[in-house]
């Protein structure tokens, strides 16, 4: 949990030097969108571009992110827990979202997410244990004309899904166990957006 206290010293960066260049230059971009005096309204990008990186939002994650951007520790934590799109909890290195909304449940998702709980031994929600998979349920990816449709790691789209391109993925995603959180660019798999 993040101390509500007042700490000494600012938060120490979760990121490495290569994740730190990413998340700053994101950060700038973000800050720039708003005048000098309201910055704080760049804290839900913010906490995006975190678990763009980590994939999930580590509480020294979110006191760096309150810190520069002089938001209260208590207000980061209101916002990360309102929105279910952040993550509190750490995933998998594959992490795979099966669009549940309604083009892609009238295509088939359904079997998908079925299939994934199969081949994975997982449920939505869940990590499998050796931390190469988790698996989660999602609203609407906006990619309803490639229904059924699923997101990996944020940035790797799979559109079409059918049973045989569902394994080839796995399979592949699978035979990459070192693969990071991928940043955009650096994805494997389908369609990158
Ligand atoms: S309904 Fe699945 S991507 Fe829109």
């Amino acid at each position: 949990m993040i101390p509500l206290a007042t700490k000494a010293g600012p938060a120490p960066s979760p990121f490495s030097p290569e994740q730190q260049k990413r998340f700053d230059a994101g950060l700038e971009k973000a800050v720039a969108k708003y005048p000098r005096e309201r910055r704080k309204a760049a804290l839900i990008a913010a906490l995006h571009l975190v678990q763009d990186e980590l994939g999930w939002l580590p509480e020294p994650a979110m006191a760096y992110v309150g810190d520069l951007l002089e938001v209260p520790p208590v207000r980061v934590r209101e916002v990360a827990t309102f929105y279910t799109m952040y993550r509190l909890r750490p995933v998998g290195r594959h992490h795979i979202g099966v669009c549940n909304s309604i083009s892609c449940w009238a295509m088939g998702s359904t079997s998908v997410l079925r299939r994934c709980e199969e081949k994975l031994g997982i449920r939505p929600g869940e990590t499998t244990r050796d931390g190469q998979f988790s698996l989660e349920e999602v609203a609407c990816l906006a990619a309803c004309g490639g229904a059924p449709a699923l997101l990996v790691n944020n940035f790797t789209y799979l559109e079409k899904v059918t049973a045989e391109s569902l394994d080839q993925l796995l399979a592949d995603l699978g035979s990459q166990p070192g693969k990071q959180m991928a940043p955009a660019g650096a994805g494997s798999t389908e369609t990158e957006r």
